[in-house]
């Protein structure tokens, strides 16, 4: 009941209708640092800064679950020092955070395909979350090496191989059963998704969690997101009027 108070006359946002889950797309990096003659790198360095503040406000309103794109499978595409310093810098965040993440009681979770990955990156990603599995103060999911038409094609595979095995029926399968077998499955679908850098797409992102998402646009580039942006957002999200395809008395 305090921490409803307090939020509400800070930052204008109804603590008692918080989103539980937000999963952002930290778009913007490259044009932010563009726009200052700094390397592309550095703008996903000040990413990563902007994620430590992103994550700080998100405990402070409430919000269980914050779910975030860092890699995506498309994004071998580009240079490959750019996808070298994308992966130096998820080793050294993990390698920096993961003390203090756990302290604050964050579980720490990664979704996404784990085939490609180099095998240090692997075994840090599996020690991060057998460290903080028991956490529940506060869930991070991020997103490495994500596609969500990966992820759905994926599960379906896992389905298939059941079926072919005997041990499950085509008619058995249902929207709880391909759920489950999702790299999000522990995890809530996400009640909003928050895009920042201008662009208007989901580009394959969470694309089976979202379905019932609000969806939040906004032109800040990400390393500039900070507290007020993300309130701004969660405001936003309480105007809208989730039906859920039904109707409203
Ligand atoms: C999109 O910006 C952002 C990414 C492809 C990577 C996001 C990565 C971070 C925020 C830092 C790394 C995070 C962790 C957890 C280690 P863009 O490069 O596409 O920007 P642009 O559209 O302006 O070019």
């Amino acid at each position: 009941m305090k921490a409803v108070k307090v939020l509400d006359q800070i930052s204008g946002i109804d603590g008692a209708a918080v989103p539980k889950h937000i999963a952002i797309i930290m778009d913007g990096n490259g044009r932010w640092a563009n726009a200052r003659g700094l390397s592309r790198l550095e703008g996903h360095r000040q990413g990563i800064a902007a994620l430590r503040r992103t994550l700080e406000a998100a405990r402070t309103f409430n919000i269980r679950y914050l779910t975030v794109w860092a890699f995506s499978t498309e994004n071998w595409r580009r240079p490959l020092t750019e996808v070298n310093g994308l992966l130096a810098l998820f080793r050294h965040y993990i390698k920096k955070e993961l003390v203090e993440l756990h302290q604050n009681g964050i579980n720490l979770q990664f979704i996404g395909r784990r085939t490609d990955l180099p095998a240090d990156i692997l075994s840090m990603m599996n020690h991060a979350e057998q460290v903080t599995k028991d956490n529940s103060s506060f869930y991070l999911i991020i997103a490495f090496n994500y596609g969500g038409r990966d992820d759905i094609v994926r599960s379906v595979k896992r389905i298939a191989q059941q079926v072919q095995e005997g041990v499950l029926l085509p008619e058995d399968i249902n929207e709880e059963l391909l759920s489950i077998q999702l790299s999000t499955a522990s995890v809530p679908d996400p009640d909003m998704m928050i895009r920042t850098g201008g662009e208007t797409r989901i580009s394959n992102f969470l694309l089976w969690q979202l379905s019932y998402a609000e969806l939040i646009f906004t032109e800040t580039y990400w390393p500039d997101f900070n507290k007020d942006d993300l309130a701004y957002a969660i405001q936003e999200y309480q105007k809208r009027d989730r039906r859920y395809g039904a109707l409203n008395s």
